[in-house]
Order: structure tokens, then sequence, then C-alpha cells
């Protein structure tokens, strides 16, 4: 399958509700996947749970704990590459992507690597498990972000989780929303409030379409939402950048990295009912 060109985009901040922000992510990452695969395929690697732009790794943080004989559920899972690290460490995991060119892409690593990681294309704010399924939900800069309705997203979350079960993910450092998405000098100099929920949005130039939704809370929100979802918050882990990393992700690079987080990761567990 060819992919289809990338639409000219201006970039402004302006309201997105869940179904704008779903039906314009589902075609940007649809459209995105082959060059998101191509380009940061290897630093993923095939079965590779790497949390974020700074190559921190489960390995490293643990954020999961012993997943050897849990169920497992990834939720943004893209080409699976997290997944199949937790079947190769005895896990039972299964992907979940809104992307179908992302899972095609899934597809073609299981058969690569022949580790294989049974996938569902869906949104994360309507999951197709029955409650209490699974020992561990977690997402590596997967959907958290893209979804407008938070509660939604954690009521989902909470529901197919077992007692005591555990959800971690990773997203954008919510204070780098105070700064130009630009990985150099500029991207360290604060020009946008914080406290300002307003999404980012990309607008087709051509259709006046939405194109892309991008949605900030900040610390104190991600913890207000756990909460709420009946999730008690364990960990909340800031990786820093090394020293000898180079790699230019997005906006993410050694320049900013030295100084400001780019990636958090909040472990969560669920309290019995
Ligand atoms: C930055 S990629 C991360 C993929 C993968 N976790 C990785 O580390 O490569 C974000 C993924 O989230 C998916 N996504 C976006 N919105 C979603 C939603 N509402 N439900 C499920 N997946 C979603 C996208 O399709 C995309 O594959």
């Amino acid at each position: 399958m060819e992919a289809p060109a990338h639409p000219p985009v201006t970039a402004e901040r302006r309201p997105a509700d869940e179904d704008e922000s779903r039906r314009a992510n589902r075609r940007d990452w649809d459209r995105y996947a082959d060059e998101y695969q191509a380009t940061h395929g290897a630093f993923l690697g095939d079965i590779g749970f790497v949390w974020g732009p700074e190559g921190t790794s489960e390995k490293e943080v643990g954020a999961l704990g012993d997943v050897h004989s849990l169920d497992v559920l990834e939720l943004g899972s893209g080409a699976g590459q997290c997944s199949r690290w937790v079947c190769s460490n005895g896990g039972r995991a299964v992907g979940l992507d809104l992307s179908h060119r992302q899972l095609q892409h899934s597809l073609r690593i299981d058969d690569a690597t022949g580790v294989k990681v049974p996938s569902v294309q869906a949104t994360a704010t309507a999951l197709p498990f029955a409650a209490e399924s699974f020992d561990i939900v977690f997402s590596s800069f997967g959907a958290l972000q893209f979804v407008a309705d938070g509660e939604r997203l954690l009521e989902e979350i909470s529901r197919v989780l077992r007692a005591e079960g555990r959800f971690a993910f990773s997203v954008t450092h919510p204070t780098r929303w105070m700064f130009p998405d630009d990985p150099g000098p500029e991207g360290l100099v604060a020009s946008q409030s914080y406290w300002d929920r307003t999404p980012y949005v990309e607008v087709d130039d051509v259709t006046g379409d939405v194109a892309y939704v991008e949605h900030h809370r900040t610390i104190g929100d991600w913890i207000d939402l756990l909460t709420g979802a009946g999730l008690a918050l364990t960990r909340f882990i800031e990786p820093q950048w090394p020293e000898d990393h180079e790699r230019v992700w997005g906006g993410w690079s050694r320049t900013r990295g030295l100084l400001t987080p780019g990636t958090a990761i909040f472990v969560a567990d669920r309290l019995r009912h």
C-alpha cells in the first residue's frame, strides 16, 4: 500500500472533541505509519520496549514489574514492539491501536520475528474486552495524549483491569507544553501557559478539516484522572536524557533533554472495589 501524502497543515490551539480527535488521528496515523516505522523502527527495536525518545527501557525502570504469566494490554500499540518484548518475557500481551496501517506493520514484524502479538483495531476509549480481563494495561506514548475524553478513557482502563492490577503509561512531559515544539534552543524559551488545556490542533490548509490533535493535561490533571478511576499513583518517573544520546525525535533533542524533562511515566495500581 502506498501511503497517502501528508497534507499541508497549519498548527493552532483550539477545542477538539472526542469524535473529531479520533477521526483526525486515525487518518493521520494511517498516513504517517510508514514514515514513523521507517524513521523510528530501528530505535524502537522489533522486540524492544522503550518508554520515549530518551531511550529509557522497561528493563531499566521496571514500571510494569514482572510480567511473567500475566495478561497484558497495550494501548496505542503501533507496530507492537513493546508487546513483543512483554511476550518474550513470558507475558501474554495484546495490542490495541486506532490505526489500521500501524497494525499492518505489527503483522509484518510478527512474521519477521516469529513473536506474534494478537492485536485489535479500536479506540482506547471503548475497549472491546470484558471487565477484569487484564493484570496490566500500559501505553508507551500511545493513545493517552490523543484522547479528548480523559474520564471515559480512565474508566475503561479501570474496568478491564483486575483488582490490584497495574496501569503504566508515558506521555510528553506536561511541562513541555510551555515551550515551542522545537528541538533547538528556541524550544527552551517558555512561551505558553502550562495551565492552558486548549488542544494542539493541525488544520488541513486545503480542506479546513482537523488533521491531527493532541490533548494537554497537567501533572495534577493526570493524578486526578487516575484517582477518579480508582487508581492510586505509585511512581512518577521522569527519564533523564543520557549524556551521550544525540538522537533527535521531533521536539526531543540533547539540547533540550539535558535541561528539561521530555517524558513522564505514570504508574498506578488499581484499588480493590
Ligand atoms: C506515538 S505512536 C506510539 C506507538 C507505539 N506505542 C510506539 O512506541 O511506537 C501513538 C499511537 O497511538 C495510536 N492512537 C492514537 N489515538 C488512539 C486512540 N484513541 N486509541 C488507540 N490508539 C490510538 C496511534 O495510532 C499510534 O499508533
